[in-house]
């Protein structure tokens, strides 16, 4: 998703704020550009291309200078589109050339600005500035800022920030410079994350901003994360936090703004992880990380404790009587597995929510439930709106496990649990997802021995075969021959039918998610059950149907399922358990699953079905590590 990069400094500026580009490009973008101040003006080069081309323009047209912003834009307002891309520019009601939709160097502008987020009411702003006689090149709701910053201008970078963001509805994340203030940028936030870098030895004195402190890896790990509200003043040896007391007045525009400290952080922003080594995809990679990120995540587990979830959590666990989990896409269904232990294990009564929808649908509090956020990225807009919306309502007991530890989302949870996946980069989540898995169990185990479901010999046992993941894991890993095999036979389909039962029909779930967002081959998964209501008019012989087969409780309920299936000509691709006796024949396919843990079950099993995914979407030559539309950090609504 959209990313930002800014700084003012002694030296040219450029190559930091390019480097900071690339190691946002993870996050997935369709456009991207720098503007900086030089020989007293703005210069600004933007590029539907990749950010090397963009690099490349910079030097060729010499584009130099000691301030400067950047961005990396994923479409919302207006198509992807040079006209449409980041930093806009404003030159005032009167400004004959403002934006511009030449994907060359333009030179003309008063106020740069680049934005993350979503304006809500960027229309009645535009009707409102076109008015005044701004003119409008672009269709997003970005320039609308821009012009309001020109238009809010007396002399003061800052107070026209402070007015700007006043009139502001929605989410934002901003950096913005002014060509009559040289050496000053100032950025903003509400709703979308900006971090403010303080630089340190031959950097003594330069300042930075960026969405995200990967930006900054290896320019600085000195971090302060903006608060809510935050507008912060970047200058040459010195910077100042600022942020509004008090509500609007009636008329929505007051607020004073008052200086405020907040806290630097020494943060190690990973800036290796981006190596490929010898995978051909950053997805690929991530897969075969996973038993290393299931290990590094276990590592501090000595015993099942509350202390692994943070200060305080034994008092709330001891006070919960029900647990909501909210998060979005592979973390919605990491918490739909972890619903089945935590009912079955712990006893304890658990819901699982898409956050998009329990944020504005109607619900009935109980103040006694543990609200569980789930999120890879800590970042996930709709998921920290829903855990706002659930302690508005009068839930004080949040816990989030999240592969971020600085992030947004461990910010604003009481409780948490880090999983240490790494970063994962491929827009496709893996090792997030099983080690989110890690973390549930731990936390279902948690509740249960705080519930007194959990005897000494369980944890002992539920413990050890935690520890054997990371080498279950890798037994799993060696079936990729297979694997590719099968993905062959998907590549030229344009449908595929997910099955699980029980606590793998999540996992079902999962496996289709990952085949569509990666290949674009339509899936849908369902719990095998429900074939004869309905889908079961979809089987032919040119639908694939991917079965999870464990050996559990309903593995014959299942069998019968994919009778169902064979009946009606529909071909069979089954990942089944050793003692399942599901043998390969006429359109059935078996791979078998190594020996395992049965409550770990699910970790194992979406292993190959990522490996499907992943080797389906090379087979077809699509964009495994950027899929088209699609980002990895969704920080919009
Ligand atoms: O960072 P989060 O875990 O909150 O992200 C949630 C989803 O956006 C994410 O899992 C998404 O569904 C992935 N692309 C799935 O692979």
């Amino acid at each position: 998703m959209c990313g930002i990069v800014g700084a003012v400094s002694r030296h040219n500026i450029v190559p930091v704020l390019i480097e900071g580009l690339k190691r946002l490009e993870y996050r997935g973008y369709d456009s991207c550009g720098v503007a900086v101040h030089q020989r007293g003006g703005l210069r600004r080069a933007r590029s539907t291309e990749r950010v090397a081309e963009l690099e490349i323009n910079v030097a060729a047209e010499q584009v130099e200078g000691s301030t400067g912003i950047a961005h990396t834009r994923w479409a919302t307002h207006g198509a992807p589109a040079v006209h449409n891309a980041h930093p806009h520019f404003s030159s005032g009601p009167a400004g004959a050339d403002a934006g511009g939709a030449s994907d060359g160097v333009a030179a003309v502008g008063r106020v740069a600005l680049v934005h993350n987020g979503i304006i809500e009411n960027h229309d009645e702003l535009r009707d409102e500035l076109r008015r005044l006689g701004y003119r409008f090149d672009s269709q997003t709701d970005t320039e609308v800022i821009a012009h309001l910053v020109d238009h809010l201008y007396d002399g003061d970078l800052l107070s026209a920030v402070q007015r700007a963001v006043q009139r502001l509805r929605g989410a934002y994340a901003i950096a913005v410079f002014c060509r009559d203030e040289p050496q000053r940028v100032i950025g903003a936030r509400a709703g979308s994350p900006l971090i403010l870098g303080i630089g340190t030895g031959e950097r003594l004195g330069d300042h930075y901003l960026a969405s995200d402190a990967m930006a900054l890896a290896g320019v600085t790990d000195q971090i302060v994360y903006l608060e809510e509200g935050d507008v912060v003043d970047l200058r040459l040896d010195s910077v100042a936090i600022s942020a509004k007391d008090g509500a609007k007045d009636s008329a929505g525009a007051d607020g004073h703004f008052h200086a405020v400290q907040r806290h630097v952080r020494t943060v190690q922003a990973h800036s290796g992880a981006a190596e490929l080594g010898p995978y051909r995809h950053y997805m690929q990679k991530e897969i075969f990380e996973q038993p290393k990120a299931i290990a590094d995540t276990l590592d501090a587990v000595q015993g099942i404790s509350p202390a692994l979830f943070g200060e305080g959590a034994a008092k709330v666990f001891g006070q919960v009587d029900s647990v909501l989990i909210l998060a979005c896409g592979t973390s919605y269904y990491s918490g739909s597995v972890a619903k089945y232990w935590l009912e079955s294990i712990a006893k304890i009564p658990t819901s699982v929510e898409v956050a998009s929808e329990y944020r504005y649908r109607d619900s009935v509090p109980n103040p006694r439930t543990l609200v569980v956020t789930i999120t890879q990225s800590g970042e996930t807009a709709d998921t920290l709106a829903a855990v706002k919306h659930a302690s508005a309502l009068g839930m004080p007991h949040t816990l989030t496990v999240c592969n971020v530890a600085t992030s947004a989302m461990v910010r604003e949870c009481a409780l948490s649990y880090i999983t240490r996946a790494g970063i994962e980069i491929g827009v496709a989540s893996t090792k997030a997802f099983s080690t989110q898995l890690v973390g549930l169990f731990l936390l279902t185990l948690t509740l249960a021995k705080t519930r007194g479901y959990l005897s000494a010999e369980q944890e002992a046992e539920h413990l050890k075969a935690l520890r054997h993941l990371p080498v279950a894991v890798q037994s799993v890993l060696a079936l990729e021959p297979q694997v590719m095999a099968w993905a062959e036979q998907f590549a030229d389909k344009e449908n595929a039918l997910f099955l699980g039962r029980g606590l793998h029909y999540p996992i079902a779930l999962e496996g289709a998610l990952k085949l569509k967002e990666i290949s674009y081959i339509h899936a849908e998964a369902y719990p095998a059950g429900e074939l004869k209501h309905g889908p079961l008019a979809l089987v032919t012989a040119e639908m694939p149907v991917v079965t999870v087969a464990p050996n559990d409780a309903l593995l014959e309920k299942l069998k019968s399922n994919l009778q169902e299936v064979r009946a009606r000509g529909g071909e069979l691709f089954v990942f089944a358990d050793a003692d399942t006796r599901i043998e390969s024949g006429e359109g059935l396919h078996v791979i078998r699953m190594p020996e395992h843990y049965g409550a770990l079950s699910p970790i194992l099993h979406v292993v190959p079905l990522q490996l499907l995914a992943y080797h389906t979407a090379c087979a077809r030559g699509t964009d495994v590590d950027k899929p088209r539309n699609l980002a990895k950090s969704v920080t919009v609504e």
